[in-house]
C-alpha cells in the first residue's frame, strides 16, 4: 500500500488516527490526531508522544504479538481534562519491509466519564441530603423509648422536631420529583397563553404569609399593557415562587418583583418578558454565581438548611426556564442584595 492510500484511509476515520509501523515510528497521522497529540508527529518515535505508561506498553506488546489492545489516554484540552479510550488493532503488510504496523485509533470518553461522575455525585448527594433527617429521627425515636419515656414535655418537643425533620424529607423528595418531571418534559415546547401580571400577583399573594411572618414587604411593579405570552402556567407559576420565596428566606426586609416588556430584549433578540425579583438582604458572593443553580448547591448552606431548603429551587427553575427558551440572569455583590431576572421570549 502506498503511503497516499494509508493517508486517505486514516484521514476518513472520524476519530484521531495514528499508524506506528515496526520501526516504533509514526507512519501515518490523521489531522484530530494532530490536534490530540500536539502537532505534526509524523516520523517521531511513538515513546516521545505517547508517554502514559498503559499506552506505551500497549503499543510495545501490540507491535510484538500482534494481538488488538486497549488503553486509556488521559489529556487536557486547554479548557477541560478528556478521557480517551485507545484501540489498538495490528495491520499487516504495511509499514516498514512490509512488516506490519498498529493502528491506534482514540476514542473521546469524556462525556460518558463526566455523565456517570454526575449520577455518582447526585446519588451521594441524595443519600447524604436524606441521610441528617433520617440519623435525627431514629435518634429521637430511640430517645422517645427510653430516657424521654415518662417526660410529656420533652415528648411533644421532640414530636416537634420530628415533624419537622420529616416534612424536610417529604420536602426534598417532592422536589426530586418536580426535576424529574421538569427535566422529562424539557424539550416540548409549551403551548398555553399566560399572563404575567395575574400570576405574579396571585404567587405574591400566596407568599405573603411568609412574608409577614419573616417581617419581609413585597411589592410588584407591572406595566399597563401586558400582553400574554407562550408558556405553562404551573411551571411558570413555581419559578416565580421559588425566586420570591428565596428572596423572602436570604434576602433583606423587601422585595421588589417587576415585570416588563420589550420589542427586542438583547438577551433572547427577540420580543420578550423581563421578571426580576429584586431584594436587599446580604447577597450573594460572585464566585458562587456560575454554580447556583447546580442540584444542591448552596452559597451559604449552614442557613439554607436552617431555613429547610433542599437546594433544588434553582435547578429546577433552571430547567422550566430552559424548556421556555428563555434565560436567568443573577446578579448580586456581597452586601447589595441579589437581582435574579428571567427572561422569557414572547
Ligand atoms: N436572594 C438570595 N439571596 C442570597 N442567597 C440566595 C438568594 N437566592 C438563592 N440564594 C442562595 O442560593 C442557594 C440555592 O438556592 P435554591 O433555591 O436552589 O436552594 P434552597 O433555597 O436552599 O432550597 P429550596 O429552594 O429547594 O428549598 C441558596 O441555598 C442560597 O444560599
Ligand atoms: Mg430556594
Amino acid at each position: 500500500m502506498t503511503p497516499e492510500i494509508i493517508d486517505g484511509f486514516l484521514a476518513a476515520i472520524p476519530h484521531p488516527a495514528v499508524l506506528v509501523d515496526q520501526t516504533e515510528r509514526f507512519i501515518a497521522v490523521n489531522a484530530e490526531a494532530c490536534a490530540l497529540l500536539g502537532g505534526d508527529v509524523k516520523g517521531r518515535h511513538f515513546a516521545t508522544i505517547l508517554r502514559q505508561p498503559s499506552v506505551a506498553t500497549a503499543v510495545e506488546n501490540c507491535l510484538r504479538d500482534r494481538a488488538p489492545r486497549k488503553a486509556r489516554h488521559l489529556s487536557n484540552d486547554g479548557a477541560q481534562d478528556t478521557t480517551f479510550t485507545v484501540n489498538l488493532r495490528y495491520v499487516p503488510q504495511v509499514g516498514a519491509v512490509n512488516g506490519g504496523a498498529v493502528l491506534i485509533c482514540f476514542e473521546d470518553i469524556t462525556e460518558r466519564e463526566q455523565a456517570a461522575q454526575m449520577r455518582r455525585d447526585f446519588v451521594a448527594n441524595v443519600s447524604h441530603e436524606l441521610r441528617t433527617p433520617l440519623t435525627a429521627l431514629i435518634g429521637f425515636i430511640e430517645t422517645l423509648r427510653g430516657p424521654a419515656r415518662d417526660d410529656s414535655a420533652a415528648r411533644d418537643r421532640f414530636l416537634e422536631i420530628m415533624e419537622g425533620e420529616a416534612s424536610r424529607m417529604n420536602r426534598l423528595v417532592g422536589d426530586l420529583l418536580s426535576l424529574n418531571r421538569v427535566e422529562s418534559e424539557e424539550r416540548v415546547r409549551p403551548k398555553a397563553q399566560v399572563d404575567l401580571a395575574s400570576h405574579l400577583s396571585s404567587t405574591l399573594k400566596t407568599l405573603s404569609p411568609v412574608a409577614k411572618a419573616g417581617g419581609v414587604d413585597l411589592e410588584l411593579e407591572t406595566p399597563e399593557i401586558c400582553p400574554l405570552i407562550t408558556g405553562d402556567p404551573d411551571q411558570l407559576q413555581q419559578v416565580f415562587t421559588n425566586l420570591v420565596e428565596n428572596a423572602i428566606k436570604y434576602g433583606g426586609d423587601r422585595v421588589r418583583v417587576a415585570l416588563s416588556f420589550s420589542d427586542r430584549d438583547p438577551a433572547v433578540r427577540a420580543p420578550a418578558a423581563r421578571v426580576q425579583v429584586i431584594d436587599n438582604g446580604p447577597g450573594i458572593d460572585p464566585v458562587h454565581l456560575p454554580r447556583l443553580t447546580e442540584r444542591f448547591y448552596r452559597a451559604d448552606s449552614h442557613r439554607s438548611r436552617e431555613k429547610g431548603g433542599t437546594g433544588l429551587g434553582l435547578a429546577i427553575v433552571k430547567h422550566i426556564i430552559n424548556r421556555h427558551r428563555g434565560r436567568l440572569r443573577v446578579e448580586s455583590e456581597l452586601g447589595r442584595g441579589a437581582t435574579f431576572t428571567v427572561i422569557l421570549p414572547r
